[in-house]
């Protein structure tokens, strides 16, 4: 155990949002167990034995506090150290976004850095501190990329969902069940590489936006199987374990598939990567960052993202389904099209979104190194970590918190609906800060943070345009949710 119990002589500066009641300073409980034994052992509790939401939830039950030390996987020997203090309530979560306490430093996947050969040798935006001289020039870049592109994106996508319907129609019709995730996978990739390229994937050596799609998912996989269970009910879990939670997985197979995509964004990005030399960047790392960018946060981000989004709004049922439909309907026909002062009128769809991101945050897992002795406090009492620890926060524990909001576990379409629902929005992280809060070059928020909520609401609008319900079918994939669609209802016409 180490050292962080004792009382502090003048008390260390504390997060949170509002100052601490007087609330107790306890001693952090839990233990990491043996060393190897431990790290194994709550690797497989998080994997086999348990689930990652049993984890936590048992260890808040055992411990009674949503403040507790564990090991977080992989362990060995893929992490050098696995040990972390976990925050899982709303209070304490936000000490992870406050860049002045926690260093970000090769924390983006935790307590294991991927090799830089997936990213051309190069630490890329998303692994550096706000400290490190790059990490404003890079976030700095993508803000202002995405502020030059900001009116292209709704008519982009509008164009781009168009054919995934078609395609959802056409998959319908011939096999009775359209998979929702690989066609907006297939989407999102051509969706990104238009926005930023000005140009179609298959003009370039990428070829189709499928042969696009699947070559990340591969390089995505590889970088993050140390996080993953696939599941398989063939595979014993330590054949499974050994194979993706012992050892980093190589770059190799996905070498030539990345240059592709790296060569596709190197002769189309130019303007983007004039821009990155002029403000001292070199050409190709500038360009490894923009595949990462567009590759790994954007299109990964979306995987996760667009099918949750559709699982919530179908399981939420017919009733959420036509109030969406009115409001998108009206709103469109009274300001003459879906513009962005329509979508800042659709007060349901807005909290729709919101609600979907509130109860599955597509990045589930947030971590930082203590930067400076400090207390940290969850709802009940507060408790003392020390400079260097590793703070971990799971974000849906923190985001799901029955002391902030109602019902928790449920979805609620209208949650975020009117002036008190509107209050609820500071405790809304899926950004990596808290949605009332801006990204900025000395943070670590999400610079797309408002791109992200437009495409989410357009998605909808662009549904609800076009049919009146739909239903699904709905099963777990290594990130995020599987949904196949089996029905949809045409606006005004019978089910397809
Ligand atoms: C659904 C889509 C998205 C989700 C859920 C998402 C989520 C996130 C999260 C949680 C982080 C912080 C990670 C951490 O440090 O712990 C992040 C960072 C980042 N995101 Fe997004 N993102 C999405 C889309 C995008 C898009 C479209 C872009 C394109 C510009 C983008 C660019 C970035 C970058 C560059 C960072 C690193 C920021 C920094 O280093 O300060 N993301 N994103």
């Amino acid at each position: 155990m180490s050292s962080s119990q004792s009382s502090p002589s003048s008390p260390p500066p504390t997060s949170g949002d509002s100052p601490p009641p007087n609330l107790p300073l306890k001693k952090i409980p839990g233990d990491y167990g043996l060393p190897f034994l431990g790290p194994v052992k709550d690797r497989y509790d998080f994997f086999y034995n348990q689930g990652r939401d049993e984890f936590f939830r048992s260890r808040i039950k055992k411990y009674n506090s949503t403040i507790f030390r564990t090991n977080m996987p992989p362990g060995p020997f893929i992490a050098h150290n696995p040990k972390v203090i976990a925050v899982l309530d709303a209070v304490s979560f936000p000490v992870l976004f406050d860049t002045s306490k926690v260093e970000k430093r090769n924390v983006f996947d935790g307590t294991f850095f991927p090799s830089t050969a997936f990213t051309g040798g190069y630490r890329v935006c998303s692994y550096l501190d706000p400290s490190e001289p790059n990490h404003a020039i890079l976030k700095g870049l993508f803000l202002s990329l995405l502020a030059a592109r900001h009116n292209k994106f709704i008519p982009l996508l509008q164009n781009s969902i168009s054919d995934l319907f078609t395609n959802i129609e056409d998959s319908l019709s011939k096999t009775g069940k359209a998979d929702f995730n690989t066609l907006s996978d297939n989407m999102s990739f051509s969706y990104f590489f238009r926005l930023f390229c000005d140009r179609d994937p298959s003009d370039t050596k990428i070829g189709s936006e499928s042969n696009g799609s699947k070559i990340l998912s591969s390089w995505l996989f590889l970088q993050l199987a140390p996080l993953f269970t696939l599941g398989l009910k063939y595979l014993p879990n330590f054949l499974e374990d050994f194979l993706l939670h012992t050892f980093p997985l190589p770059y190799f197979p996905v070498k030539s598939g990345y240059e592709k995509i790296y060569d596709g964004f190197y002769v189309s990005a130019s303007k983007i990567l004039d821009e990155a030399e002029k403000l001292g960047m070199k050409r190709d790392e500038a360009c490894h960052n923009l595949v990462f960018m567009a590759g790994f946060n954007s299109y990964a981000g979306t995987k996760v993202m667009f099918p949750d989004l559709i699982k919530w709004v179908a399981s939420a049922g017919e009733s959420l389904q036509r109030r969406l439909a009115d409001e998108i309907r009206t709103v469109v026909k009274s300001e003459g099209g879906v513009t962005y002062s329509a979508l800042n009128k659709m007060s349901l769809v807005k909290s729709v979104v919101y609600e979907a991101l509130r109860i599955d945050p597509p990045v589930p897992y947030q971590y930082g190194h203590a930067k400076v002795d400090m207390v940290v406090h969850s709802h009940d009492a507060a408790f003392e970590i020390k400079k260097g620890e590793m703070i971990f926060g799971y974000q849906p524990c923190a985001t799901r918190d029955g002391r902030v909001f109602e019902n928790p576990d449920e979805f609620v379409g209208d949650r975020f609906v009117g002036e008190e629902g509107e209050k609820l929005l500071k405790y809304v992280y899926w950004s990596n800060g808290r949605e009332t809060d801006d990204p900025t070059t000395e943070n670590k928020q999400c610079p797309a943070k408002d791109m992200v909520v437009l495409l989410s609401k357009v998605m909808l609008v662009e549904f609800f345009l076009r049919y009146d319900t739909l239903t699904v079918e709905v099963g777990t994939l290594l990130l995020g949710a599987s949904v196949k669609i089996t029905s949809l209802t045409k606006a005004g016409a019978a089910t397809a």
